[in-house]
């Protein structure tokens, strides 16, 4: 790649463009050789620009643009009357406005980076965001910089007979030479990285939809032939979309058109570009057959929040890089809400917070730890991260329930009012929050700025004399890079006490069985009057705040707080904490060579679960999964990976063992035969069964069990858990072979199931799995272009299969580490991406820390590396 350092760009740097773009004229010419694009650009000098010195006029260009011809105002310039640098294109001299007229080349077909312009699967399509169009044409490609656009598309008739891009479709031509041309164009003003043009041969599904003003709008999703029988889902999930974004948001569409792209490579899952979505194949096409019930629910979510963004983030856009939480924690907290009242809530809020403590937590405890709103990156696309999106969103649930649900509306409808049209920041989203509520959000903004997880201490003292319970909070948040000391947070902790016998306490004298106690200072008391003792505090409700709460609990006590709590979503955080306890006993135990044990409580309250007649499945479904070894090692101040793993075995299968006939039983209550569908009852009874077969898979009547709905399976969500359970259990023989071979049969044609074919051998826990993983890397289903395919094997393997990754051997850090290299020549964005585990090393024990390490010191050293993988390495070494 490039000489020249990676550069870092800072918050504090910016400053408006000196130049607006009122209108953006496009015209592709799509050749086999190259493409050619000409651009069209009014430009106008910004007025809110009062700089004295910026006077040229620097457009983006990446380096692999060919510049055939630039004209201003109609007249033809000579290589002296610009400056073409690495990556810009300076003009001087224009007028207050002037017409820009570029032609540049380029070759899609060469673009495996998958950003800008690429070909996949013999269809062009486009991937702007954050900065792809810099890769298309010159220009400045930056958020704040909102135009008019017009595309006019030219390719052959034959080969891309559907030709699209944003907006409506305003002229279609035939051509000489078995060329067409359509054009489309986009009224509504936006930034570069919404633009999208899409060319290929696609069938399309239709439908419409009536918004609540009684505009119809035609609705259309593309897809190849093949998968036509696979959209109906996500077109119900869009239309749902789109009644309850009104309902709730009061936010309307506002294009006649609106249509979603399924391609198969894509860097990510799906793209909000104005009124033409384009998603990765495997977050929208499904059926009962191909598709498990998570990825039903994963894709109303995705196309959910696509959707979402028309508002939060189209109409109302960042105005730079560092803003982008504004617009992607806002709408995965919309699309959060979205599942919630569409499915379970608490089964939605457990999974989200799950994710939160295993990945966000990691994040904030690590090298790449940065504030929701971070002050400098090098590469903006390694700042797509789990803080930006999950914590972000976490901020907004927070604000949500401070001000409640009404004038939460009032304040997002004045957002959405004030800022229509405009490119803005966090602090806009905040202000209008405040304006809207009367609320001082002063100490509240400190959640975007601050990085690092707070934990919160919680000590109890009860007064028998008094009736009295004194609860004191202690609030710190742990040094992060660049920040040492952090100034306390506004947290608000909703609470609950559940009495000796399981029922809740009132509170205050009004009779309130909860509170939400806001600490503000480092700390905070709380005093209870007319308390009985033996009362059991439930902390930080339904998770609401984004820390870590330390209660020295009891086993006890966890156990009567998860037969009694109140609160759904604390029932299950008492399991997960008791659970947590044991398997850190375990995991000294196993390092000190001592034998395990398991005490009879978790078993006790296991064995109650398992007969529990009033909690749903879903519900008993995660409360039966022992928190993962992901979550534990986050949770370890040093990691022992081994350890760990062998910890959580032993208490799975002397679980398994004790509580075989329950499991057994519970598992034939749920292996009920009916007609799909992916709603939660069934999902629900899918999930529990699956969880106990999960167990019983560790017993003597496990491979008959799994054998069996292997073969009786009328959906893939049986299906492949059994397939699973087959392949990561020892006892399994050549039925694990056989089930492989037979799914590879039988799903050999539908990318996505072989997908998870993939994945599934990527996890396996037996001894060994490298050397299969690496077979598999030379299979014709395999490719290190796609990047599902990268993600379903390599990724799998590395953050899935961690005892094997962290084989002390090493031999799973050096896999990684060359893979990381062979794909940084390939997708630098997907290299990124998956050399995150590795930089975790610090809290590694040894020898794992030093073998990790030593493998990201040799991505580190590897000539060439693309700006996006340099910056993690750099900063994680
Ligand atoms: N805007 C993003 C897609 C994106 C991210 C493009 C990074 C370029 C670089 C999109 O809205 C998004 O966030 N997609 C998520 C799914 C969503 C449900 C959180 C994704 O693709 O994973
Ligand atoms: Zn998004």
């Amino acid at each position: 790649m490039k000489d020249a350092l990676p550069r870092t760009i800072y918050l504090e740097d910016y400053r408006v463009s000196n130049y607006l773009i009122d209108r953006t004229e496009l015209c592709f010419l799509l050749g086999d050789e190259f493409t050619t694009v000409t651009t069209k650009l009014h430009v106008r000098r910004n007025p809110d620009c009062v700089e004295l010195s910026a006077e040229a006029l620097v457009l983006d260009g990446s380096a692999s643009l060919q510049l055939l011809s630039i004209a201003v105002d109609g007249r033809v310039l000579n290589e002296s009357d610009y400056r073409r640098d690495e990556d810009t294109l300076t003009l001087w001299g224009l007028s207050e406005r002037a017409f820009i007229e570029t032609t540049v080349q380029i070759k899609p077909q060469l673009n495996t980076s998958l950003n800008g312009l690429y070909q996949s699967r013999g269809m062009y399509c486009t991937q702007c965001e954050a900065q792809g169009f810099r890769q298309i044409t010159f220009y400045l490609d930056r958020p704040d910089i909102m135009s008019e656009f017009s595309t006019r598309i030219v390719a052959d008739e034959q080969r891309y007979p559907v030709l699209l891009s944003n907006g409506n479709c305003i002229a279609k031509e035939s051509l000489d030479d078995g060329q067409h041309a359509v054009t489309w164009h986009d009224p509504f003003v936006k930034p570069a990285y919404l633009f999208a043009l899409v060319a290929g041969t696609l069938a399309v599904i239709e439908d419409n939809f009536v918004t609540c003003s009684g505009r119809t709008i035609a609705l259309k999703i593309y897809v190849e032939d093949k998968d036509k029988d696979k959209c109906a889902h996500a077109m119900t999930s869009l239309k749902k979309s789109m009644r309850w974004d009104e309902q709730v948001y009061g936010r309307e569409y506002d294009l006649d058109i609106f249509m979603i792209v399924a391609v198969d490579d894509f860097n990510m899952g799906a793209m909000e570009n104005k009124g033409l979505n384009i998603f990765n194949t495997a977050a929208v096409l499904a059926n009962q057959a191909t598709t498990m019930d998570a990825t039903f629910q994963n894709i109303e979510a995705i196309v959910a929040h696509e959707y979402f963004h028309n508002w939060s983030g189209n109409r109302v856009t960042c105005r730079d890089w560092f803003q982008l939480s504004l617009k992607e924690g806002f709408t995965v907290f919309r699309d959060a809400q979205f599942s919630a009242d569409m499915n379970s809530p608490i089964v939605k809020r457990i999974q989200d917070v799950s994710f939160l403590r295993t990945h966000q937590f990691a994040e904030d405890g690590g090298p790449m730890s940065h504030p929701v709103q971070p002050d400098a990156y090098m590469e903006i696309n390694n700042f797509y991260t789990v803080t930006i999106y999950e914590k972000g969103a976490e901020l907004i649930g927070m604000l949500h329930s401070m001000l409640g649900v009404e004038t939460f509306r009032q304040a997002s409808d004045l957002y959405f009012e004030r800022h229509d049209g405009q490119a803005v920041t966090i602090e806009d989203f905040v202000v209008a929050m405040e304006d809207a509520s009367g609320r001082d959000l002063q100490q509240f903004r400190r959640w975007y700025k601050q990085s690092g997880t707070p934990r919160v201490d919680v000590k109890s003292v009860y007064s028998k004399s008094r009736r009295e319970l004194t609860l004191t909070f202690q609030q710190a948040c742990p040094a992060t890079p660049g920040q040492v000391e952090k100034a306390p947070f506004q947290i608000p902790i909703r609470c609950g006490l559940i009495d000796a016998k399981g029922m809740p306490v009132a509170l205050n004298t009004a009779g309130d069985e909860e509170l939400v106690v806001e600490l503000t200072e480092e700390t905070h008391q709380l005093v209870i009057d007319n308390v009985e003792a033996g009362a059991v505090p439930s902390l930080l409700r339904g998770f609401s705040a984004p820390v870590k709460l330390n209660y020295a609990y009891t086993s006890d006590e966890l156990a009567h707080l998860m037969a009694h709590d109140s609160d759904g979503f604390n029932r299950w955080d008492a399991g997960q904490q008791l659970a947590i306890n044991i398997l850190n006993e375990q995991t000294e135990n196993s390092r000190a060579a001592r034998p395990l044990q398991l005490g009879g409580t978790l078993v006790e309250t296991y064995r109650q679960l398992l007969s529990s007649t009033d909690v749903d499945a879903g519900m008993i479904a995660l409360m039966l999964q022992l928190p993962s070894e992901a979550l534990l090692h986050e949770n370890a101040g040093e990691v022992y990976p081994l350890a760990i793993h062998d910890a959580r075995e032993f208490v799975k299968l002397t679980l398994a063992a004790m509580l075989k006939e329950p499991l057994f039983d519970l598992y034939q209550r749920h292996n009920q035969r009916q007609v799909y569908a992916p709603d939660a009852q069934q999902i629900g009874s899918r999930s529990v069964k699956n969880a106990a077969l999960d167990y019983l898979m560790l017993t003597d009547v496990g491979v008959e069990l799994a054998w069996q709905q292997f073969c009786d399976a009328n959906n893939m969500t049986d299906q492949a858990a059994a397939l699973r359970a087959l392949v990561s259990c020892s006892a399994s023989g050549d039925l694990a072979t056989r089930a492989l071979t037979q799914f590879e049969k039988q799903w050999r044609d539908e990318t996505l199931v072989i997908n998870l074919w993939l994945q599934i051998q990527a996890t396996d826990q037996r001894r060994g799995t490298l050397k299969r993983v690496e077979n598999l890397l030379t299979n014709d289903h395999f490719s290190l272009k796609n990047p599902n395919k990268v993600r379903s094997l390599i990724g799998a393997y590395c953050s899935a299969n961690l005892v094997n990754f962290h084989a002390v051997s090493g031999e799973g850090y050096a896999f990684l580490a060359d893979y990381v290299m062979q794909l940084n020549g390939i997708n630098p964005q997907i290299a990124a991406r998956l050399v995150t585990p590795l930089t975790r090393w610090r809290k590694y024990a040894q020898p794992h820390g030093q073998l990790m390490h030593g493998a990201l010191q040799q991505v580190a050293d590897h000539p060439g590396l693309a700006k996006d993988v340099h910056e993690i390495v750099v900063k994680s070494l």
